[in-house]
């Protein structure tokens, strides 16, 4: 089998090349990836020998035309990802995750390839603190931010693919990951970084906000189950019953890295933001027989804030950056 991994160098993708080489040596990986900002090759070192790396972006034709030709199946996970810098500049959002999207489609369709495409619980928009509510595949779409409506619009692009010209696709709604090789401009890396680099955390209002957590791996091995016995045209929810707030989860890493529980700042809200986010994942341990192994946040937790300390030279340089961009923002708000 020969699959072609977009956005293999940024953080769910490069976890799901590593975990694919190491776990399925019959499997041919090519990444392609334009390697933005969000993206860090060394996340690759080990498998690079592995895979083939191709440099380029989804949006350019020509380029997804070359490297699919031939594939059995692509796997997307190319986007802009960060709320807040969608906040500041929508563009690069909808060019990648709406118009690279269509041009994936219009090659995949071309070539007569499966794809499949990973988006996010965030198109469903939020649900109330403290309901029993969870998103299932049946929730409608109300998305809030520009990346979420742009993850939307590009769910919505897949399923007029599928039933207007019968493309091979499925689509699979996570819900937050963590792990490995995240980028430390979001929430928990960002948070270990701080400490790490001496400076306090951040968190955003009253941080009563949920979010429901699932380790990267988990993540990829349901991406594999979609891809091994997935029905096309279908979409499934991931998630694995991991909701905790985001003051409950600073706790934990505050907790973890023996900081006292007060050590951190609350700082300006972000506008929009999402209340909550919960997944009931019925479909795809039912219909795939899929289950996270990982299920154990503290566990994970305590792993990732462990790998973050014996990895500062993965994280490093791009932290002041990142840091100096947020306090540009924060000042911006008050
Ligand atoms: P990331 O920001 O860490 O990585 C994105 C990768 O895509 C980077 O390597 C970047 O260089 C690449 N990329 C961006 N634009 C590109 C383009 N035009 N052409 C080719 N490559 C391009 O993102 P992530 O957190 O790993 O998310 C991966 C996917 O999973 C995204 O589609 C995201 O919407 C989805 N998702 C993420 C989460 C999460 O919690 N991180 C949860 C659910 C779904
Ligand atoms: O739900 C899936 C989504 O999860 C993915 O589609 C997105 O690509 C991914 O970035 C993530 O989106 P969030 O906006 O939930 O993640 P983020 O890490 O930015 O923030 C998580 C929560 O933490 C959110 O409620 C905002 C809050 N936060 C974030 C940062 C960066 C803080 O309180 N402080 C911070 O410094």
């Amino acid at each position: 089998m020969h699959i072609v991994v977009t956005g293999g160098a940024g953080f769910i993708g490069a976890n799901f090349v590593r975990r694919t080489v190491d776990t399925r040596p019959d499997v041919r990986v090519t990444v392609l990836d334009s390697l933005t900002y969000a993206a860090n090759e060394s996340s690759l070192d080990e498998v690079r020998d592995r895979i083939d790396f191709v440099k380029g972006s989804i949006t350019d034709p020509a380029v997804v035309d070359e490297v699919i030709a031939g594939a059995d199946a692509v796997v997307n996970f190319a986007a802009d990802t960060h709320n807040d810098n969608s906040l500041n500049d929508p563009w690069p959002f909808l060019d990648t995750n709406i118009r690279g999207t269509a041009v994936l489609l219009d090659a995949v369709r071309r070539h007569d390839v499966r794809l499949h495409h990973i988006s996010t619980d965030e198109v469903f928009g939020d649900l109330p603190l403290d309901t029993p509510e969870r998103f299932t595949e049946d929730t409608p779409y109300r998305p809030s931010s520009p990346y979420s409506a742009s993850k939307a619009s590009s769910d919505h692009l897949v399923r007029a693919w599928v039933r207007s010209f019968g493309v091979r696709a499925t689509i699979s709604n996570c819900s937050n990951n963590y792990g490995p090789y995240q980028h430390v401009e979001k929430f928990i890396p960002r948070q270990i970084t701080n400490v790490l680099s001496g400076a306090r955390p951040k968190l955003y209002g009253a941080g009563l906000n949920v979010r429901d957590w699932i380790h990267v791996d988990d993540h990829n091995d349901a991406v594999w189950a979609i891809l091994d016995r997935g029905a096309i045209g279908e979409t499934y929810l991931i998630g694995a019953d991991g909701e905790r707030s985001n003051r409950e989860v600073l706790g934990m890493i505050l907790e973890a890295m023996g900081r006292p529980a007060d050590d951190f700042d609350a700082v300006p809200d972000r506008a929009g933001h999402d209340l909550r986010y919960a997944i009931d994942a019925t479909r795809i341990r039912r219909d795939l027989g899929w289950e996270p192994a990982r299920a154990d946040f503290a566990q994970g937790l305590a792993d990732t804030v462990n790998w973050y300390r014996d990895n500062p030279s993965w994280w490093s340089p791009g932290k002041a950056g990142v840091e100096s961009a947020y306090a540009r923002r924060e000042a911006s708000d008050v």
